[in-house]
């Protein structure tokens, strides 16, 4: 059901009466059409069906390669703080060092948890791993090598039902990287305007949109009410909703334009600190 049809329910106590589809013959799941009993990867599509599979495997053993190194190689290049300056990369935020922390131990692995497990969970990004890495299912009429389908229950996937916790979680990261914001808008203790403050902006502002389009977060606010105008704080519950609803149109970009931003930012902090660049001030 798209925002568009759904709308605040008078409240009138009205019966309505339930629509109903008009019966095909066919009993549900009788037909599963042709690609299911075929051998993997068979199919009678013409299309490039394989090319969003195979770009999407690439983005992600890029982007995921390049975070894993940031994460676990690269901890002594994870801040920015000179002239003037302090930039935190995201991938270490919020900043815990321990005293028990062990050297050999990155300091993005104590926090890493939250947002691997947030992402990993993610409706959008299981769809994408799923389908490019796991082939099941490859696509559309596509043939599977499983032939039979148990769902999200058992073990280990029965734990991607934790992404609400998971969501939970992401909120809190969310007000945690405004915070770094702030500080890398803070040049010489006044505001100011630099390369590296935009590069921390885009991260932040990015994450923020993939975490506030999340389904979940559409279902909490509202997507499981039948009738808001019956439900407490019905009015303001379906505005949030709305704008949720309208956020997780993009859920997908957001998804991406989140994870490269992530690493740019880690990127363009790390240079600096690494004086390979200079951070240019803008004003
Ligand atoms: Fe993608 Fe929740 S569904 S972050």
């Amino acid at each position: 059901m798209s925002v568009r049809d759904r709308k605040m329910s008078g409240g009138t106590g009205a019966a309505v009466a339930p629509v109903r589809t008009p019966s095909t013959g066919t009993p549900p799941g009788a037909y599963r059409g042709r690609a299911y009993g075929e051998g993997l990867g068979a199919t009678e599509r013409k299309d490039a069906w394989w090319f969003l599979p195979l770009l999407q495997a690439l983005g992600l053993l890029v982007l995921i390669g390049y975070a894993n190194y940031a994460a676990i190689l690269g901890a002594s290049h994870h801040q920015f703080v000179e002239n003037g300056r302090d930039y935190l990369s995201p991938f270490y935020s919020p900043y815990l060092n321990p005293a028990w922390r062990p050297q050999w131990l990155s300091p993005a692995l104590l926090i890493l948890m939250w947002p691997l497990g947030f992402r990993a969970t993610c409706y959008y990004y299981r769809k994408a791993y799923y389908r490019s890495f796991f082939l099941d299912p490859m696509g559309c009429a596509v043939g599977e090598g499983r032939k039979g389908y148990a769902g999200e229950t058992k073990f280990p996937f029965i734990l991607q039902n934790l992404h609400r916790y998971f969501l939970y979680a992401a909120l809190v990261f969310v007000v945690i990287l405004w915070v770094d914001v702030v500080k890398a808008f803070i040049i010489d203790g006044r505001f100011a305007v630099a390369l590296g403050s935009i590069f921390v902006l885009a991260s932040t502002t990015t994450i923020t949109l993939y975490t506030f389009s999340c389904h979940s977060l559409r279902h909490i606010v509202g997507g499981r009410l039948d009738c808001f105008s019956c439900a407490v704080a019905g009015g303001p519950r379906h505005s949030t909703w709305t704008g949720v609803s309208r956020l997780n149109e993009h859920h997908m970009g957001f998804a991406w334009l989140s994870l490269f931003c992530v690493c740019a930012a880690d990127l363009y902090i790390r240079l600096c600190s690494m004086h390979v660049i200079p951070d240019i001030r803008l004003f």
